[in-house]
């Protein structure tokens, strides 16, 4: 398997630190879900612990139990008109610092909290890093379990094959109750329109296009970090 890029346990840490740099008493801070963004959360957590006065906004139940165990107070969307700063992971980073998430299935919260916050950063190994949306291949979906086969098909029609994302042989329920479909795509020439697309679909609840964010983007680069400026606004 190609493991270039990939972002190590230590190259997370590193990562967890520098962002950490962004973050200050009395805030309400986003906290993203996977690898990356669980490594921010254990770092958030021991600066919690020696006495740091901040709210969390998890994104996930996965991340809302680990930093509930780490003493992080949490709060919903429900408590707060702004989100300080959101720290998360990606899947894919253009150019642009427009994303592609959802590989870890909680792409619905994670743009709410994105979208709320003042700040998103974004933490990622080298290997995230593409040209043009869609060169992984996959585009996640989240879509209500009534029209998860509907969906299914209009998305074919137009040209993108999807699967129902299972585990263990069963659909994957996401922390919305809804299910998942990966998309089949390639290299995406205009992802806010196929991200319009998409959304206009009945029973698509949102897809892990990240379009327009402008992210600060911090990458892992095998050796240290680097802040990766956005070429320009999408
Ligand atoms: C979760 O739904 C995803 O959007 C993650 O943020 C994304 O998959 C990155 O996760 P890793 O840091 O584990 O690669």
């Amino acid at each position: 398997m190609h493991e270039a890029g990939r972002l190590t346990e230590a190259g997370a840490a590193a990562l967890a630190a520098e962002a950490l740099r962004h973050v200050a008493g009395g805030q309400v801070i986003g906290l993203g879900t996977g690898h990356a963004a669980a490594a921010f959360v254990h770092a958030l957590g021991a600066r919690v612990a020696a006495g740091l006065d901040v709210r969390g906004v998890p994104t996930s139940e996965a991340t809302a139990a680990l930093a509930r165990g780490l003493g992080i107070k949490l709060v919903s969307p429900d408590d707060v008109e702004v989100v300080d700063v959101a720290i998360d992971g990606a899947d894919e980073v253009d150019p642009r610092g427009d994303l592609i998430k959802g590989y870890g299935g909680a792409l619905v919260r994670e743009k709410v909290v994105a979208a709320l916050a003042r700040r998103f950063i974004v933490l990622v190994g080298a290997d995230k890093l593409v040209p043009v949306l869609g060169t992984r291949g996959r585009l996640p979906v989240e879509v209500i379990p009534f029209a998860a086969i509907a969906c299914r098909r209009w998305l074919e029609a137009r040209g993108y094959p999807a699967e129902l994302r299972v585990a263990g042989g069963a659909p994957v329920v996401t922390d919305n109750g809804n299910r998942i479909l990966d998309c089949r795509v390639g290299p995406i020439a205009d992802p806010r329109a196929l991200d319009a697309t998409i959304r206009a679909l009945p029973g698509v609840v949102g897809t892990g296009l990240f379009v327009g964010l402008a992210p600060t983007v911090l990458m892992w680069d095998g050796a240290r970090c680097r802040m990766l400026r956005p070429e320009s606004p999408n």
